[in-house]
């Protein structure tokens, strides 16, 4: 068993009967899925589900969960994700997967959002590895962008998997992906970016993560 699967192992420990849950996108989520699903047909668990991205959905189909629209419900009792990067103070940044609205939409939702990550995804400041990926309305991209170079942002749309056009994510929107000076914290950047016109959604998640569980070779880290 890899680090990724224990987390999510330790985290499926966390569902009790009727709760609803909600699903993550990513491979440690995916893990997540087939442990959730495991103890619903070894202890018959009694849960629903709702899925961060289409992905997912079918994954949890696949498995035998029920899987609800997230137009039913207003509150859900769990939200297990992982994560591109999470800080000291678990601010985290998510959204390689680019299904960010519901994602977000979901940790916001949640009574508890656990996070799930192996050692990897630790990091000083927001950034370290990876760009944050802005979600932004076609139409409005250009000008978004503008906005947000006018804030020290410097990057481009994301292209496709196949590198000859641009990611489309299921909402319709495009991804900026954009890198930011070290001196602009995460959580200066998730106000200016939250008042950027033509953005949908961005990658930085800060306040929402309840519990973190972090595995390093085997061993579970719990940080709430
Ligand atoms: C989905 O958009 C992302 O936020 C993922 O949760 C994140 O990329 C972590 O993915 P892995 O669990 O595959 O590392």
């Amino acid at each position: 068993m890899n680090d990724k699967q224990a987390v999510a192992l330790e985290a499926a420990s966390y569902v009790k009967n009727e709760m609803i849950v909600g699903l993550g996108t990513g491979s440690t989520a995916n893990y997540f899925i087939e442990a959730l699903a495991e103890r619903q047909k070894t202890e018959n668990l009694r849960v629903t589900t709702v899925a961060s991205s289409n992905i997912s959905m079918i994954k949890a189909q696949s498995v035998g969960l029920t899987v609800l629209s997230l137009a039913q419900l207003s509150q859900i009792d769990l939200y297990v994700d992982g994560a591109d990067e999470i800080t000291p103070d678990n601010t985290l940044l998510k959204g390689r997967g680019y299904d960010l609205v519901m994602e977000k939409l979901l940790a916001k939702a949640a009574k508890q959002f656990i996070v799930v990550a192996d050692k990897s995804k630790l990091v000083d400041r927001i950034g370290t590895h990876y760009p944050i990926p802005i979600e932004v309305m076609p139409f409005a991209w250009q000008a978004a962008k503008r906005s947000i170079e006018a804030i020290g942002g410097v990057g481009d749309l994301r292209p496709n998997a196949a590198k000859d056009g641009l990611c489309i994510t299921s909402h319709g929107s495009l991804v900026l992906d954009m890198r930011f000076d070290a001196s602009l914290d995460a959580h200066a950047l998730n106000a200016l970016l939250n008042n950027v016109p033509g953005v949908v959604e961005h990658g930085i998640f800060t306040h929402l993560a309840d519990t973190i569980l972090i595995a390093d070779q085997g061993k579970i880290e719990t940080r709430v």
